[in-house]
């Protein structure tokens, strides 16, 4: 298979994948992190093969939608192998998977290439603005969380533990971490477009609390 087929056939078996994820982490998260990639990619002279693939497959075993540490290979393993993609190729999408997620306030999470640097850009890109919005209330609604409790204390979560385990209200997840993205961009192009995203959420957080408080 060349590079397109390749990326074709992950694309289909990604939106299968992901055909019933209703957490917010749907098949169009994964094409809109995809498209983002691949525009920063540009700009940041990526191997866009590369980006593309790891942009497709970084939610594939995330630890927000499996629940156990699968033992042996995981999914993304097994299809890059499926793919019969060469060995250093695949540790090189593997590794840009693997720096993608976010782990708590505290916890850095530092990319070793700009492809890396390309996705994780996107996938934070996706959790700001308007769909990030969007996806934070869907994702707190599948969990069962409040939309907002005035007596839940924000908690900037000092490791990776304690992010994972919280149960805080949708509205603390602004500030444990949608707040703080936009200062966690790699690459310019996506500083840009954070900041944008980020005065925009800024402006609905006032206007939530304002009628939170019956003030409008
Ligand atoms: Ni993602």
């Amino acid at each position: 298979m060349n590079h397109k087929e390749i990326i074709q056939s992950t694309e289909k078996y990604v939106a299968e994948e992901f055909s019933s994820e209703g957490s917010g982490h749907d098949w169009f998260h994964i094409d809109r992190v995809r498209k983002m990639s691949l525009r920063i990619g540009i700009q940041e002279n990526c191997d866009l093969f590369i980006t593309e693939m790891a942009a497709l497959l970084h939610d594939l075993d995330d630890w927000k939608l499996t629940n156990s540490e699968s033992a042996g290979l995981s999914k993304t393993e097994g299809w890059l192998n499926k793919m019969d993609i060469e060995t250093a190729t695949a540790l090189r999408i593997l590794r840009i998977i693997d720096e993608v997620s976010f782990k708590g306030a505290k916890t850095n999470t530092p990319v070793s290439s700009v492809e890396a640097a390309a996705v994780q850009d996107a996938d934070r890109l996706d959790a700001i603005g308007a769909v990030g919005i969007a996806r934070t209330f869907a994702y707190g609604g599948h969990h069962g969380r409040l939309i907002y409790n005035p007596e839940v204390r924000i908690d900037m979560h000092e490791d990776f533990d304690s992010y994972k385990k919280s149960s805080a209200p949708t509205i603390n997840h602004f500030y444990e971490k949608l707040l703080l993205l936009k200062d966690r961009m790699n690459t310019q192009a996506a500083r840009t477009i954070a900041e944008g995203r980020h005065q925009f959420m800024l402006k609905y957080l006032d206007q939530f609390f304002d009628e939170w408080e019956a003030k409008k």
